[in-house]
């Protein structure tokens, strides 16, 4: 008989059954539901509730179920619905009568947002150690090639010379605002939503504060009826972990370039790349493409939570179950990205003659226009000379380094010696020398926060 089976006179269908149970995917929370039953059932002992003897023994059969779980000793049952009453009913079998009490002043619908915020707590924090492990990956990756030059794009056409460090760096920052976001996230996450019981409270004198302290929440959710409602923790992680996809995307489009025979910029460890099974030079990118491919799923695990909730009516519905998988895929997807990508990108080798080669060229015609506007032509006008120069460049199969003074003089009185100094990449960085700039000085001022952030991060860890 079902645990709720009182005021039913039939047997549930078996395609009923088939339908609605969630065990095949909520048995992940196992830990969180005993964690969470324990300290319910220590509440509930110490309030004079339920005796404290009978509070003992359902916390020792817990502890034992843990144990049996973890064994791989417990077949879950479908009949039996979820985790929540898989795990009650197990206690039952194991200690008898005190069993029947650990639902006092409690409902599913208060547990089922417990523990699922107990997850997501936890894998916030892992997930937090596998963003700086990327970043200590990118931040490596900048320091080992620190007077390194490349072309920066926009529209993917070579648009300025930057240090390569100065590119690794910026997504340093994305990972971090990433970072804070999921600190922001798991704020909200922290929230005790126990004792809600199933939307409007209990009439049994439970101690909230208790059960927080028990499991380590920091905060209590203030209303009963929201506390059994509210996801928005789990959209705003969907989100977060959205947003952590596109950066990871980004950076996997950008490898996917780099390593092409075109650019030749970077080449990727064997170990982080395929071969073909037909074409036998092939080299390929798997790691970015699959990295680039999978974030539509956690797109979709957004999109999809946001659509579960858009038309609830307060407090739960069964539409919540579907809560679940969406969370567990993005958690999943994520992790296996970031876990793959950091090695990645560590193993990563920089082509740095071929990179300078692309940052040359047509890359230095913005300093050459800035050159003659500080001589005093107007930019706008600058840039016009500029645009005749490169088109004179173009005609005649020639770079802008290739031109003699006389040439660049016949453009503008204004050139002299000076700016044939100018064309080079490296002289090109070293002027943009402010606040986020990619001047080697500033660059290495982005290095040292970047190591104070890991280096902080790694203290609080500890
Ligand atoms: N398996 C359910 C879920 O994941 C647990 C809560 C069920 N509550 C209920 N009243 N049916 O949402």
């Amino acid at each position: 008989m079902k645990l709720w089976g009182g005021r039913f006179q039939e047997e549930t269908d078996g395609r009923m059954d088939d339908f609605h149970s969630s065990i095949h995917f909520d048995r992940r929370l196992y830990r969180e539901d005993i964690a969470g039953s324990i300290a319910h059932a220590t509440m509930l002992g110490e309030c004079g509730i339920i005796s404290k003897e009978e509070a003992e023994a359902i916390c020792q059969g817990l502890e034992e179920i843990l144990a049996d779980i973890e064994a791989g000793k417990v077949e879950f049952d479908p009949a039996a619905e979820d985790i929540h009453m898989n795990i009650e009913k197990l206690l039952t079998e194991q200690i008898g009568d005190p069993g029947r009490k650990l639902h006092t002043g409690r409902s599913r619908n208060d547990q089922v947002a417990l523990d699922l915020r107990m997850y997501l707590k936890r894998e916030i924090e892992a997930l937090q150690e596998l963003l700086t492990e990327l970043q200590r990956a990118l931040l490596e990756q900048a320091e080992s090639n620190q007077d390194v030059v490349m072309p920066g794009y926009t529209h993917l056409q070579r648009a300025q010379p930057v240090l390569f460090a100065h590119h690794m760096l910026a997504y340093f920052e994305m990972f971090q605002r990433d970072y804070e976001r999921l600190s922001d996230c798991y704020k909200r996450t922290d929230v005790l939503p126990l004792g809600a019981g199933a939307l409007a409270g209990t009439t049994f004198p439970i101690d909230r504060e208790r059960v927080a302290e028990l499991l380590g929440f920091s905060q209590i959710a203030q209303n009963s009826l929201d506390a059994v409602s509210d996801r928005d923790f789990a959209v705003e992680f969907l989100a977060a972990a959205s947003l952590i996809m596109v950066h990871l995307s980004r950076l996997g489009e950008e490898i996917v370039i780099w390593s092409s025979q075109e650019f030749g910029f970077v080449e990727l460890s064997d170990s982080f790349s395929t071969g073909s099974s037909i074409m036998p030079q092939k080299k390929n990118p798997d790691v970015a493409e699959l990295v680039r491919g999978k974030t539509g799923r956690v797109f979709g695990d957004l999109v999809a939570l946001l659509t579960v909730l858009k038309g609830l009516p307060l407090a739960y519905n069964k539409d919540m179950q579907e809560d679940k998988e969406s969370v567990f895929d993005a958690v999943d997807t994520l992790k296996g990205c970031l876990e793959i990508m950091a090695p990645m990108i560590s193993t990563m080798k920089l082509r740095p003659e071929t990179t300078r080669k692309a940052a040359g060229g047509f890359a230095l015609a913005t300093d050459l226009a800035d050159f003659l506007a500080k001589r005093g032509l107007p930019f706008r006008q600058a840039h016009e000379v500029l645009g005749k120069l490169v088109y004179h460049c173009i005609q005649n199969g020639k770079q802008l380094e290739e031109l003699s003074l006389e040439e660049l003089a016949s453009f503008s009185p204004l050139f002299d010696g000076e700016a044939l100094g100018l064309l080079s990449p490296e002289a090109s960085v070293e002027l943009r020398d402010h606040l986020g700039g990619t001047a080697p000085r500033q660059v290495a001022k982005q290095l040292a926060r970047a190591q104070k952030i890991l280096a902080g991060r790694q203290e609080k860890q500890q």
